[in-house]
């Protein structure tokens, strides 16, 4: 059989991600699992050659050039989970974005009773980044407690506190205003653990009533209408970038 011309020839992991496939990482580990088939034969080796035009497929189905670039926020009505899929069948964030943007995936994640901005994107690396605290992004809440919020507690939640997961990084926290027979306590943070604004609040003897976050770096929610989306503009997609360190690919 003639070999095609070595310029013809790509690397299996370098032609995935010109194909849409997230990470390097993520498309040697779906070698190794052997998910991959190159014109139909198993794909064994991370670094192995191929023709520039031959047909991958992942778990059978075919990959196709990837979508271009999209950034898009939310707000996220309670209620939602902000997962791609939900196995007790709970509504989805998904569900309220149209189906020819089902690519994009959410940077981090908003708890089922917390509402508010999310951000979503089909840019593997900006996710990754945007998500890890030291980028410093910085994600404004707006918490109501149960009952007066004291200046103490703010002090010691902008100093940090300990959770059983360490202790928290410096914050910003201040009253904002009255909520029923509690406060309206705005907190920014550049963390993101796991239940980390509810766990903060409980921790100085303030359980939460309400959660809702209203800003991520550039972007705030504004007067977005509970439940819909839109596109990011350029200077908070740029902005994005820069706090991320990464250039930003084009639109189209
Ligand atoms: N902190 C929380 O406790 N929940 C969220 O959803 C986000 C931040």
């Amino acid at each position: 059989m003639d070999l095609p011309p070595e310029d013809d020839l790509i690397r299996l992991n370098k032609l995935l991600a010109t194909l849409g496939v997230e990470s390097r990482r993520h498309a040697e580990e779906m070698i190794i699992a052997g998910r991959i088939t190159v014109d139909g034969v198993t794909a064994t080796e991370k670094g192995q050659k191929v023709r520039r035009g031959a047909v991958i497929k992942v778990d059978g189905v075919e990959v196709g050039p990837p979508p271009p670039p999209a950034w898009l926020a939310l707000h996220k009505p309670k209620g939602y989970v902000s997962t791609k899929e939900d196995t007790r069948d709970r509504p989805i964030v998904m569900d309220l974005l149209p189906p020819e943007l089902s690519h994009v995936h959410s940077i981090g994640r908003l708890d089922g009773d917390v509402s508010g901005l999310l951000l979503f994107t089909n840019q593997g690396e900006l996710t990754h980044r945007l998500a890890h605290p030291s980028y410093g992004v910085e994600k404004v809440y707006h918490a109501a407690t149960r009952r007066r919020f004291s200046e103490d507690a703010a002090r010691r939640l902008a100093h940090g506190v300990d959770l059983n997961d360490g202790p928290t990084a410096p914050a910003k926290c201040r009253v904002v205003g009255r909520e029923g027979s509690g406060s309206l306590v705005e907190l920014i943070i550049h963390e993101g653990r796991k239940h980390q604004v509810k766990r903060m609040f409980e921790a100085v003897g303030y359980p939460l009533a309400e959660l809702r976050r209203v800003a991520v770096g550039p972007v705030s929610l504004g007067d977005l209408e509970r439940g819909r989306w839109r596109h990011l503009t350029d200077a908070e997609v740029d902005e994005l970038y820069r706090m991320a360190g990464l250039p930003r690919p084009c639109r189209e």
